[in-house]
């Protein structure tokens, strides 16, 4: 069943150059002058016999050039089609190899004829769009063919990236060999020095989009925020600086600095500034006191927010206020409304919105 497939597909397609066919005016060994008017093949050199054939193929040529204009268009492309003639002619007892063969090698010239002629003076961007042809006619190559398969070490291929035009040289060496292999072994090393190509460009790419993805893939530790009114106190601890304060206000007090320990005891400094870029300093009072973290509450905005009693002085005066944690080393500190003005427990500071709070940041150790 697979022979009748494979010869009615040979028959349907040109085949690379009928021999047969020359031999009735060239002579069995090109030894003729075909017709008489030809030149003697046998003795022209196998560029000498492309350059023939690429001028029958533009249309030009001798007086009897419509022969040859009709074998040349039959033809594959004349790269192969001088590489077959001239090595039939210099090997002694050459034979016509196998139609399997010719339709594998046919195959490969055509497939490598397009990606050259496709590539040739591609710049980046062309190329780009051009690597999902050659993988997939490396693919096509290998899925067709699994002696071509096995023979080939994927373990082994690196991955690399070729430019353009280093791209375009291996397929055109590929398809060079191509033309010059008469043999399954000789077509199988051509082919693997393609798919090889292509295999690294497959894996250069895979790199390129991999470290493309790492640093979103990268996942940051999960930033977990405190749970417990004892996580929210060893949280605090640490240096502290204020990093942002939305649209802050002249003569505002606010804590530049403040050192947490591990007592919940906080040094700093309050200091009062004239504008709102914290450049003209008022006035600075040492401001220590030590805290407590009370539950887990809501602030005026109604998200959450913690409750906390600010002890200061030696009288331990109380002022009650909330933090909220926007990440671990990040809070905001509530400032006071008219009507919560952190004096008793039940009207302490709440405020998270407006010019209103400064943000903190804890600087890393
Ligand atoms: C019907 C006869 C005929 C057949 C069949 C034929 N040729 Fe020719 N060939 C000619 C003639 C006649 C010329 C010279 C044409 C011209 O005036 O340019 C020629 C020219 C050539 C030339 C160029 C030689 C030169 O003078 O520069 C090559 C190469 C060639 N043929 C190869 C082939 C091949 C390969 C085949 C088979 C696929 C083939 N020919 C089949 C008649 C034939």
């Amino acid at each position: 069943m697979r022979k009748v497939l494979l010869a009615s597909m040979i028959f349907t397609l040109p085949i690379l150059a009928d021999m047969d066919r020359c031999v009735a005016c060239h002579g069995v060994d090109f030894e003729k002058k075909a017709l008489g008017v030809s030149r003697v093949v046998k003795n022209m050199s196998e560029a000498e016999i492309k350059e023939a054939l690429d001028r029958y193929k533009r249309g030009e040529g001798g007086p009897m050039k419509e022969v040859m204009i009709k074998e040349v268009n039959v033809g594959v492309d004349t790269d192969a089609m001088a590489a077959d003639v001239y090595n039939e002619i210099h090997t002694p007892g050459f034979e016509e190899p196998d139609s399997e063969f010719i339709f594998k090698k046919r195959r490969s010239v055509r497939g490598l004829h397009k990606i050259k002629m496709a590539l040739k003076d591609a710049d980046k961007k062309k190329y780009q769009k051009l690597k999902p042809q050659i993988k997939s006619f490396a693919f096509d190559l290998i899925t067709y063919d699994k002696q071509l398969r096995d023979s080939i070490n994927f373990d082994e291929i690196k991955p690399k990236n070729y430019t353009p035009k280093e791209a375009f040289e291996k397929v055109v060496a590929a398809k060079k060999c191509v033309d010059h292999s008469f043999k399954d072994e000789e077509l199988h090393k051509c082919q693997r020095d393609f798919v090889t190509l292509a295999a690294e460009i497959s894996l250069g790419d895979a790199m390129a989009l991999q470290k493309k993805i790492k640093p979103k893939d990268k996942k940051k530790p999960e930033e977990k925020l405190p749970q417990t009114a004892a996580e929210a106190e060893k949280a605090l601890v640490g240096t502290w600086s204020v990093e942002c304060a939305k649209g802050m206000e002249p003569n505002t007090w606010m804590s530049k600095e403040v050192t947490i320990d591990n007592n919940l005891t906080a040094k700093g400094w309050m200091k009062i500034y004239a504008d709102k870029e914290c450049k003209k300093l008022i006035k600075e009072i040492k401001n220590n006191y030590t805290f407590k973290v009370g539950s887990l509450t809501l602030g005026d905005d109604n998200k959450e927010a913690w409750e906390v009693d600010k002890l200061l002085g030696e009288e331990k005066k109380p002022v009650y206020t909330m933090v909220r944690f926007v990440a671990p080393n990040k809070v905001l500190v509530a400032g006071a409304t008219k009507s919560n003005d952190g004096s008793t427990p039940q009207k302490r500071k709440n405020h998270f919105e407006d010019w209103w709070p400064p943000c903190l940041k804890k600087e890393s150790k």
